[in-house]
């Protein structure tokens, strides 16, 4: 079974994705610690994230498999992720790992931005996971802090605005739902609340294709 999880930044997409893997005994990838880790990676070598060439080359080398999240969940890594993310060149150096990994035996859970759209068009199931900004601020508010980070929930918010902005609005791979994406609204929900109705809309999705 494959899994297409997308929606906008702090939509709570992370720890569902994660959760949803577990239950049903898949492979899980975050694919937005991929952007993250080019974005980082870029700033450490002095370089500037809207740089095409120097960005693609560092996806190019990006060894995906030696990832150290830790350092990847800060606000700085957010944004030089999604500048990172406008660049063709960028998408394509990580599109293979993605869709291997969605080719996996065993199935998988991707989650990200374009998994519906670009990444695993043919997914048994989508879901488009979103929250008011306001609800997603004050989560990543609330992650942060818990990291120690000196946080303003504010200032959040307006990058928070500024991301889904450039996401949406870039011209490869924009962040959108699929057509046939099941849309997940969980600005009411807690986590426990979101992940039955996530685990609901995927049961049943799977019940009809086998009948
Ligand atoms: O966790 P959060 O929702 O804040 O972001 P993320 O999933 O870690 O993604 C960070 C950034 O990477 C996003 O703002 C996108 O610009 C980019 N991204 C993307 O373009 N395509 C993906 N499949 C995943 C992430």
């Amino acid at each position: 079974m494959l899994i297409a999880i997308d929606g906008p930044a702090a939509a709570g997409k992370g720890t569902l994705a994660r959760r949803l893997a577990a239950h049903y005994g898949l492979a899980f990838l975050d694919t937005g610690s991929l952007y993250r880790a080019v974005g980082c990676r870029v700033l450490e070598e002095g370089g500037d994230p809207a740089d095409a060439a120097f960005a693609a080359r560092i996806a190019r080398a990006l060894d995906m498999d030696e990832i150290d999240e830790t350092h990847l969940r800060t606000a700085e890594a957010g944004a030089a992720a999604s500048k990172v993310a406008v660049i063709p060149a960028v998408r394509q150096a990580l599109l293979d790992f993605q869709r291997s990994f969605a080719a996996r035996d065993g199935g998988a859970v991707l989650d990200g931005r374009d998994i519906g759209t670009v990444v695993a068009p043919h997914a048994d199931v989508k879901l488009f996971v979103t929250a008011s900004p306001e609800e997603r601020a004050r989560r990543r508010y609330e992650e942060l802090k818990l990291a120690g980070a000196e946080v303003d929930q504010g200032r959040i918010l307006d990058e928070i605005i500024a991301r889904d902005a450039r996401d949406s609005g870039r011209a490869d791979a924009p962040l959108r739902a699929a057509d046939d994406a099941h849309l997940l609204d969980t600005t009411k929900l807690d986590i426990e609340a979101a992940f039955r109705m996530a685990v609901s809309i995927i049961d049943r999705a799977m019940e009809g294709s086998v009948s």
